[in-house]
C-alpha cells in the first residue's frame, strides 16, 4: 500500500489508484468533467486539479490522472485551486454555454456567468466518445484531428465510417449532448461523425432496433466466447492468438 495524506488527512491507497480515487474513498469531492469510471484518465478539462507536493515541489496536476505515490501530500481545495478551477469553468462554459454538464460544473466550483466571450461550440474536446470508442467497444472509428483552435473529434477524412457500429456508447458518454443518435425511416444516423448504418428489424414486430452491423459484431464476439468455453485457460490462449494471427492483413 501507498501511504499519502490529503487535506491534512493521512491514508493509504492501492498502487495504481489516482489521487482522484483516494480522495473519494475518503469522501472528499472533487469536480470531473472528462472523467469516466469505466474509462482510461485522459486529463483533458483540468477541473479536478489539486496541489500535490512531491520531492520538494508543490505542483498544480490533474487528479483524475495523478497516480499516488509513497509520501506524497495534497490539497483539493486552496485558494490558488478555486482560482483554478473558476477560471476553468468561465473558459468552458464560454466554449459551450448551452450545455447543462458544463454549466452543472461550473455551478459546482461557484460559476454561473463567464467573461470570456461565448463560441457556442458543441464538443469540450473532453475525449470520452473517442475513449469509449476506442478502450470501451475496442472499435476506434473517431479519434482527435487537427491542432489549435481546428481541433476536433471526427472520423479518418471526415466521411461515414467504415468501423463504426453504431453502437451509440460516444452519444451515451458525451457530457455536452454534442453526439445524437437518430434512428429514421430504418437507418442509425450519427450526423456528428457523418455516419448512417441500416438497423435490423425485429421479425416478430418489425421495430427497428439495433444496427445490422452491431448486431453482426455481438453474434461474432458471442460465437467466439462460445467456442472458447469448454477449452482450458492455456488452449484459450494459443486458439485466441492462432485466430488473431490468421486475422492479421500485411
Ligand atoms: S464530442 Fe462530446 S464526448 Fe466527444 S470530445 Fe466532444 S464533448 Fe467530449
Ligand atoms: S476530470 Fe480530471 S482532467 Fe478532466
Amino acid at each position: 500500500m501507498v501511504s499519502l495524506k490529503i487535506d491534512g488527512r493521512e491514508t493509504q491507497a492501492e498502487p495504481g489508484t489516482t489521487v482522484l480515487e483516494a480522495a473519494r474513498s475518503l469522501g472528499i469531492s472533487i469536480p470531473t468533467l472528462c472523467h469516466h469510471e469505466g474509462l482510461p484518465p485522459y486529463g483533458a478539462c483540468r477541473i479536478c486539479v489539486v496541489e500535490v507536493s512531491a520531492g520538494g515541489r508543490i505542483r498544480i496536476e490533474s487528479s483524475c490522472t495523478r497516480p499516488v505515490e509513497e509520501g506524497i501530500e495534497v490539497w483539493t481545495d486552496t485558494e490558488k485551486i478555486r482560482g483554478y478551477r473558476t477560471l476553468i469553468a468561465e473558459l468552458l462554459l464560454a466554449r459551450c454555454p448551452d450545455s447543462e454538464r458544463v454549466q452543472e460544473v461550473a455551478r459546482d466550483v461557484g460559476v454561473t456567468e463567464t467573461r470570456f466571450e461565448k463560441k457556442e461550440e458543441e464538443c469540450i474536446l473532453c475525449g470520452l466518445c473517442v475513449r469509449a470508442c476506442q478502450d470501451a467497444m475496442g472499435t476506434s472509428a473517431i479519434s482527435f484531428v487537427n491542432r489549435g483552435y481546428a481541433r476536433k473529434v471526427d472520423t479518418p477524412f471526415s466521411i461515414n465510417s467504415e468501423t463504426c457500429a453504431g453502437c451509440g456508447a460516444c452519444a451515451k458518454v458525451c457530457p455536452t449532448g454534442a453526439i445524437q443518435i437518430e434512428d429514421v425511416n430504418g437507418k442509425r444516423i450519427i450526423r456528428y461523425f457523418h455516419t448512417e448504418l441500416e438497423l435490423e428489424q425485429c421479425p416478430e414486430c418489425g421495430a427497428r432496433f439495433v444496427s445490422k452491423k452491431f448486431q453482426e459484431k455481438t453474434d461474432a464476439d458471442q460465437k467466439a466466447s462460445e467456442e472458447l468455453r469448454h477449452l482450458c485457460p492455456d488452449c484459450r490462449r494459443k486458439r485466441a492468438s492462432r485466430s488473431l494471427r490468421e486475422h492479421m492483413v500485411y
